[in-house]
């Protein structure tokens, strides 16, 4: 057993290690083991950076003048959130069902289609993580479905962006699967290995399930609110969704929070039958102070724009990285500020990688065969949106360090 009275997520306990964190102010947070530059965002949520004072001022006194709230409540943040969200949203979207996170907002986006379209069968991809709950976990494709098996039925699994696969397969598959109710697709599939579906993808989703009358949900929880350079990753396409499902950076990790935002022409098939959907916590208030201000913040700040400005550096960074490493470097993929390097190391050269980058004080994401359903590992990069090309300079510089260290 680690030594904590809590489970860590995702491993088994023994020999397991959480990390000491005090605190952060921009890409930094304050650690046990000293100030370490995050290039990571945490978990992919902290697109405004560590320790946002004016968050922190927005969750404060939403505590102080409103902190419990039924689900059907009304309160200003509630309303201001749902119209901002909406308006981010492709024109059409009318409704916002709250969640506490993305898992569930795909759950529930789930239940929405099961109910609207009368069918439960659902198409995702191999190379994709939609979440932990049930529903969610199983239309992830990835390792962490196996072990819940057997999940859900009906979910059907299609090879789309996997290695050496071209195009898609969803409208053969919607063909011979026929009464599919939903497609739920990473709008670009992010811990999976960060794979951009090509020119003309999601206008031949959108047409093939506007022919079998399925509809399309757009998981944005990991590349919503700027990650991509756009606010939603879809928008790279000429095609939109029926539903998006969203969480993390919607409050940019300053509160628990998660959406699923819905076009009118699903919203409205509510107005007579029962939306049978809920959470005690619905729209809770700090989280939707958090988020509403998160919001503010991206728009503010111009975030996404600095997202899409750190794609050209962040893609020849990382090339120069792959250089650095030589034959042990894979692919060099990036769209805004997400960045991919493909490294040729074993788990145990992977592990060797973990400990070097911690002793130079960088966080970036270290993915094994594991997640990229495969051989070798990667680096996957994805800084707050604030960071500067000097930060992000400095940081990518502690990996090639590390990278030094551990192929050199
Ligand atoms: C694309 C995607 N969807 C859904 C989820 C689940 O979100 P959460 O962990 O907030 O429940 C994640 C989390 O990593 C994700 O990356």
């Amino acid at each position: 057993m680690s030594d904590e009275p809590f489970f860590l997520t995702w491993q088994a306990q023994a020999g397991g290690a959480a990390t000491e964190l005090r605190g952060g102010d921009g890409v930094w947070m304050d650690t046990g083991a000293g100030r370490v530059l995050d290039l990571g965002a945490l978990v992919y949520q902290a697109n405004a950076g560590h320790g946002h004072r004016r968050i922190v001022e927005a969750v404060k006194a939403q505590a102080d003048a409103l902190c419990l709230a039924p689900p059907n409540a009304v309160y200003p943040a509630k309303r201001a959130l749902a119209e901002a969200l909406l308006a981010k949203a492709p024109p059409g979207f009318s409704k916002v069902f709250f969640c506490l996170g993305g898992s569930d907002a795909n759950e529930n986006a789930m239940k929405i289609a099961r109910m609207v379209t009368g069918r439960h069968k659902c198409v995702a991809r191999y190379r994709s993580y939609h979440g932990a709950t049930l529903g969610a976990s199983t239309l992830s494709g990835d390792w962490r479905r196996a072990p819940i098996e057997p999940a859900l039925p009906g979910v059907v699994h299609v090879m789309d962006l996997d290695e050496g696969v071209e195009g898609t397969q969803i409208p053969r598959v919607l063909a011979l699967e026929e009464q599919v109710g939903a497609v739920f697709l990473e709008s670009v599939v992010g811990a999976n290995g960060v794979l951009i579906p090509p020119p003309g993808y999601y206008e031949a989703v959108r047409a093939a399930c506007d022919a079998h009358g399925a509809l399309w949900v757009a998981d944005e929880v990991l590349v919503g609110f700027g990650r991509t350079g756009r606010y939603w990753g879809f928008e790279h396409w000429g095609a939109t969704p029926d539903l998006i499902s969203c969480g993390k950076a919607l409050t940019g990790g300053y509160g628990t929070l998660g959406a699923v935002l819905v076009h009118e022409r699903v919203a409205r098939v509510f107005e007579e039958k029962v939306l049978a959907c809920g959470l005690t916590h619905y729209a809770h208030p700090l989280g939707v102070a958090a988020a509403l201000e998160a919001l503010r913040v991206y728009d503010d700040e111009g975030l996404v724009a600095k997202a899409a400005a750190l794609e050209a550096p962040l893609k020849a960074g990382l090339e120069g990285l792959a250089a650095r490493v030589g034959e042990a470097a894979g692919a060099v993929r990036g769209i805004g500020a997400l960045g991919y390097l493909g490294l040729d190391l074993d788990e145990a050269g992977l592990g060797r990688l973990r400990a070097a980058l911690a002793s130079k004080r960088v966080h970036v994401h270290v993915k094994g065969p594991r997640q990229l359903r495969g051989s070798g590992g990667a680096l996957v990069v994805s800084p707050p949106l604030c960071i500067t090309e000097a930060e992000l300079d400095e940081g990518l510089g502690r990996v090639a360090e590390a990278l030094d260290e551990v192929v050199g």
